[in-house]
């Protein structure tokens, strides 16, 4: 698996791949990840990337040109690399997205900064647009992160125990009941009693129990799911 990172900023990128689970992923040559830089392929003698809008608005919006370059050099290269944009404006990314693009074999994040992108770029190469929630980042590259962590500890290999795939917050529609390590007695505070006694089938009730009271506090919308068998 290959994630490329089309970006001005890669040094934005970099530091997330050098420690933890995805460093020892990326060691053991599980994915690796490139980055293209929109700006060397800019055919401005200043190697200018963006301009004012056209009809007027805010903010500077980044030029068709380097951008149309860089991704048609990326998919000459690998004509199956599947093309992400990073804006507020798009669907959410939810986890079954994850799942499923860790499946592609080569994804690519484009992120744009200052005020957006301009459209024909996104008509021309996006395979899909993602948000990552409702609110307005500087620019797409903490998103494409986010997208790629997530994506990427789906991948086989990459996280040591795969059973925690299985059993995490929106595998189904609940959220994940509350977990505790050692010591049992910290501070005055217990875990809960029945996790303590072994009795396998008394804690798996008494998670689901705790899963849905964590649901219906935080998330009263997705318990809704869970109770209407949707997920
Ligand atoms: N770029 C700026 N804000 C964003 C968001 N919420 N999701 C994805 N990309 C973005």
């Amino acid at each position: 698996m290959t994630f490329t990172f089309v970006t001005l900023f890669s040094n934005l990128v970099e530091g997330y791949f050098n420690d933890s689970i995805l460093k020892r992923a990326i060691e053991k040559n599980i994915f690796r990840v490139k980055y293209l830089n929109p700006r060397d392929f800019s055919l401005n003698k200043h190697s200018k990337v963006d301009d004012t809008a056209v009809g007027g608005g805010a903010g500077m919006v980044m030029n068709p040109q380097p951008l149309f370059d860089a991704l048609d050099s990326l998919k000459k290269e690998d004509e199956n690399v599947h093309i992400i944009f990073l804006t507020p404006v798009a669907k959410p990314f939810v986890q079954n997205d994850a799942k499923r693009l860790s499946n592609k074999s080569h994804i690519a994040f484009v992120s744009g900064r200052y005020e957006g992108i301009d459209e024909r770029v996104i008509e021309k190469y996006a395979d899909e647009v993602f948000s990552i929630g409702d609110y307005i980042l500087t620019g797409g590259e903490l998103a494409s992160l986010v997208i790629c962590d997530a994506v990427s500890r789906n991948i086989d290999g990459v996280l040591g125990n795969s059973d925690s795939l299985t059993i995490e917050s929106f595998e189904s529609a609940l959220l994940e009941a509350p977990s505790f390590s050692k010591p049992k007695l910290y501070e005055g505070l217990n875990v809960p009693s029945e996790y303590l006694k072994g009795n396998h089938s008394k804690i798996r009730s008494l998670k689901i129990a705790l899963s849905e009271c964590k649901t219906k506090f935080f998330r009263p919308d997705e318990l809704k799911k869970h109770c209407q068998g949707v997920k």
